[in-house]
């Protein structure tokens, strides 16, 4: 009888489900507040040392996302100083799977000195895994982990050669999406998980294959280029909430439709440097 009972028990759940078990995983958020944010560098096409941010208005639209999400049933960990201009976008710092933390490592030379305070930090808490051997990785800018597979944007910032790795790491099955605009060089960019069935992505962003796959395994909803170039796409989302820039109405309306509670947030600052909300948090898997 238990072992009938047992037997059930698993095939109802995922690999990943099993795995994570294990762990007790409770759900977890990541914020690095702006204290170094700045444009001091050009490493992608939003960023121009002419449209600097305004740290104080920065700051204060950081604080409206952060009190938003603090009034969710979720952890919310929170970095206050660390590091330089770009560390604000603290999803670039790798993935989490459980009880592993694959670090990112960056393209470019301007944010490869986050490394080591990201190692540093996330070592506490984690198995931090090194995939610098492999190539370019740049965390959950560019990967996604929904079900039993590590979904990963590859062309400008993460290598199509670690992406395949890191599945094989995590014992997942790797899903590679080609990008294809340099504007949307961060997977999170021009595609977001609502849930493990739907998604929404910007389509000229990604190539003919990797969007045929998307479409043949899962809901796909298409959203406009002007809400895309708004970072429609770079939203935060837990359980049925949403986080969206302000605008993004078209995708608002999708998102209302699967009963998601829609909050709209401005981030004009951030955007600035190429980022929206997505990439100003960091969610465990
Ligand atoms: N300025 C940063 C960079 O170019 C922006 C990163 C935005 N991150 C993201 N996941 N979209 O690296």
């Amino acid at each position: 009888m238990l072992i009938v009972a047992f037997c059930t028990l698993k095939l109802k759940h995922t690999n990943s489900q099993i795995k994570k078990a294990k762990f007790f995983m409770i759900e977890k958020i990541y914020m690095n507040f702006p204290t170094f944010y700045d444009l001091k560098y050009n490493i992608n096409p939003w960023m121009s040392k002419n449209k600097k941010p305004n740290l104080d208005l920065a700051q204060k639209q950081w604080l409206s996302l952060y009190h938003t999400i603090k009034n969710w049933e979720i952890k919310l960990e929170v970095l206050e100083n660390y590091l330089s201009p770009d560390s604000v976008f603290i999803a670039d710092s790798g993935i989490i799977y459980g009880n592993k933390f694959v670090l990112s490592n960056f393209k470019f030379a301007e944010r490869k000195e986050e490394t080591k305070g990201w190692q540093q930090y996330f070592s506490k808490n984690y198995k931090v895994i090194d995939v610098s051997s492999y190539g370019c990785y740049e965390g959950s800018g560019d990967s996604f982990i929904i079900k039993d597979f590590f979904i990963c944007g590859y062309g400008y910032r993460t290598c199509e050669s670690v992406a395949k790795k890191i599945g094989d790491i995590l014992e997942l099955q790797s899903i590679l999406l080609e990008l294809v605009d340099n504007n949307f060089f961060h997977l999170d960019t021009c595609l977001a998980f609502l849930d493990t069935e739907n998604l929404i992505f910007y389509p000229p962003a990604i190539s003919y294959l990797s969007k045929k796959y998307l479409e043949n395994n899962f809901n796909c909803f298409d959203i406009p280029k002007e809400e895309a170039f708004m970072f429609g796409c770079n939203l935060v989302q837990h359980k049925k909430n949403l986080i969206l820039q302000q605008g993004c109405n078209k995708i608002a309306d999708i998102a209302r439709k699967l009963d998601f509670q829609v909050y709209f947030q401005n981030l004009s600052e951030f955007i600035k440097a190429g980022g929206g909300a997505k990439c100003l948090t960091l969610k465990n898997n």
